[in-house]
C-alpha cells in the first residue's frame, strides 16, 4: 500500500509554518510576555520569579546540586567533586513518577541520592541547590512550591507543596540534617545561571529536551525593582494556532489544555506527533505505535537512497513495510516536524529579544543559553532554529549567539546554593 499523495501533502502543510505566520509568532509571544509583566493573569505563561539575578562570578566554595558535589572556583571555574545521577524511572524496576508512586518514596529517593553525594557523611554541613524542573511559585529562593506536573509527571501529594520541605522531611528523616536546602530553581535558570558564570551577555536561558521552557533576564528598567530571572514557563504559551495533530495530542495526554507549545516542540511529544501523522497514513487513526524522538533521529539520520534503517524501525513499531520512496515521505514528514519544533523555539526567542531591544534601532549582542537533548542531539534542530533567527532578525541575527550548557543543572544549583548562602 503507498501513501495517498494528497493526504501526504495536507499532513505536511499541516505542520507547515511560513515565514509571516512565524512572524506573527514571534510578535505574539512578546505581546504576551509584555501583558504578562503587567499581570501573569493575563499571559497564557505563568512567568515566574526566581528570586535571583544573573551571577557575579565571585561565587565560591563547596556546594551539594541534590546528587551532585560541586566546588566554585568563581570566574566560570567549577569543579565536580561526586555524581551521582540516578533517573527516576527504570522500566521494569521502579517509576517514582507514575501516578501510583508516592511523594514519600520520590523524595526518599532523592535524599538517598544525596546521601551518595555526600558519600554518607552526616556531621559536614552543606548547602543545597535544587534544579527542579516544574512550574513552581517562588516567595523567595527557598520557598517554591510545586503548581502543576507537567512532561506527564503524575506523582501525587506533590503539587501544591514546597518542594524544600518535602526534601527537608526525606533529609531528615535519612538522618541528613547536615544537609541544609537553601534554593530551589527552574531548570531554565540553571542553564541561564551556570553559562551566565562563564559567557557575557547572557540573557536568556532554554531547554530544549523532553520539556521545553525559556527564562530571561527581565531589567525592570523602570528600576521599580532590582534585575530577576523570570522562568517564563513559555510551554504554556497558546497564543499559536495548533494543528490538527497537536488538538488531538493535546486531548488525550496527562493535561489537556495545559503546555500547548511544548506539547508541539519538544522530545517527550514529537515522537507522539510523529506516530499520529503515521497511523492516518496507514489508515490506523488512533494506533499509538510509541515513537521516540530518537527513533526520529534515526529516521533522519538515514542517508541512503534505500532508506533501510527508516524501513526496518517502521516495520518493527508499526507492522508495515515501506518501499523506498513512502520511506522517504516518512523522512520528510519527520524533517518538517522537527522544523516546526525549532523555528517555534526560534520564533518564541525572537519575541524576548524584540522586548529587550525595547526601542533602541539595534539589538545588543546577546548570548542564548541552551541544554537540551533535542537542540544538542536532534539533527537539523539547532541548525533550523538559527535560520528560524535568521529569518525573523535579519542582520541582526549576527548579534545573537547561541551556547550549549549542559552540565548547567547542577553548576547551576550550585551557583544558587552559594547565592542563597552570601544572602545569610
Ligand atoms: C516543562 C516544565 C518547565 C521546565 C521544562 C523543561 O515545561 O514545566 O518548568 O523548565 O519542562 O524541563
Amino acid at each position: 500500500m503507498a501513501f495517498d499523495k494528497q493526504q501526504f501533502e495536507d499532513i505536511l502543510n499541516d505542520f507547515t509554518i511560513d515565514s509571516d505566520e512565524l512572524r506573527e509568532i514571534a510578535g505574539a509571544f512578546r505581546y504576551d510576555l509584555k501583558q504578562g509583566l503587567k499581570d501573569p493573569d493575563l499571559s497564557s505563561m505563568r512567568m515566574l520569579k526566581s528570586y535571583i539575578g544573573l551571577p557575579t562570578r565571585k561565587e565560591t566554595g563547596e556546594y551539594l546540586a541534590l546528587d551532585l558535589r560541586i566546588r566554585l572556583d568563581g570566574d566560570g571555574k567549577f569543579e565536580v567533586l561526586k555524581k551521582v545521577a540516578k533517573p527516576l524511572v527504570v522500566p521494569g524496576k521502579y517509576n517514582y513518577i507514575a501516578a501510583d508512586a508516592t511523594a514519600e518514596q520520590m523524595f526518599g529517593f532523592i535524599a538517598d541520592l544525596v546521601e551518595e553525594a555526600v558519600e554518607g557523611d552526616h556531621t559536614k554541613k552543606y548547602f543545597l541547590g535544587h534544579t527542579f524542573s516544574f512550574p513552581s511559585e517562588q516567595t523567595d529562593l527557598y520557598n517554591a512550591k510545586l503548581i502543576i506536573w507537567t512532561k506527564e509527571f503524575a506523582t501525587p501529594g506533590v503539587e501544591g507543596k514546597v518542594v524544600n520541605d518535602l526534601l527537608k522531611d526525606a533529609l531528615h528523616k535519612k538522618g541528613l540534617d547536615n544537609v541544609e536546602p537553601t534554593a530551589v530553581i527552574n531548570d531554565t535558570v540553571a542553564v541561564q545561571l551556570a553559562a551566565a558564570y562563564k559567557h557575557d551577555n547572557v540573557n536568556i536561558g532554554c531547554i530544549y529536551a523532553t520539556g521545553h521552557n525559556t527564562c530571561y533576564l527581565e531589567p525592570y528598567a523602570d528600576k521599580a525593582q532590582e534585575a530577576m530571572i523570570l522562568n517564563l514557563e513559555s510551554g504554556g504559551f497558546n497564543r499559536l494556532t495548533p494543528g490538527r495533530f497537536d488538538i488531538e495530542l493535546d486531548k488525550v495526554s496527562e493535561k489537556p489544555g495545559e503546555q500547548r507549545l511544548e506539547k508541539m516542540v519538544s522530545g517527550r511529544y514529537m515522537g507522539e506527533l510523529f506516530g499520529m501523522a503515521l497511523a492516518e497514513l496507514f489508515d490506523e487513526k488512533g494506533k499509538n505505535y510509541g515513537f521516540t524522538s530518537i527513533d526520529m533521529s534515526a529516521i533522519m539520520d538515514d542517508e541512503d537512497p534505500q532508506h533501510p534503517a527508516i524501513i526496518k524501525l517502521v516495520a518493527e513499531k508499526t507492522g508495515h513495510t515501506l518501499d523506498a520512496a513512502d520511506a522517504d515521505k516518512v523522512q520528510d514528514l519527520v524533517l518538517r516536524i522537527v522544523n516546526r519544533s525549532a523555528r517555534l523555539v526560534a520564533a518564541s526567542f525572537v519575541g524576548i529579544l524584540w522586548q529587550l531591544q525595547g526601542a533602541e534601532q539595534h539589538l545588543a549582542p546577546q548570548t542564548i543559553a541552551v541544554d537540551g537533548s533535542v537542540y544538542e542531539k536532534m539533527p537539523h534542530a539547532k541548525e533550523n532554529l538559527m535560520k528560524g533567527l535568521s529569518e525573523l532578525l535579519g542582520e541582526d541575527a549576527a548579534q545573537v549567539t547561541t551556547v550549549l550548557e549542559n552540565g548547567g543543572s547542577g553548576l547551576g544549583a550550585a551557583i544558587a546554593a552559594a547565592v542563597a548562602a552570601s544572602r545569610r
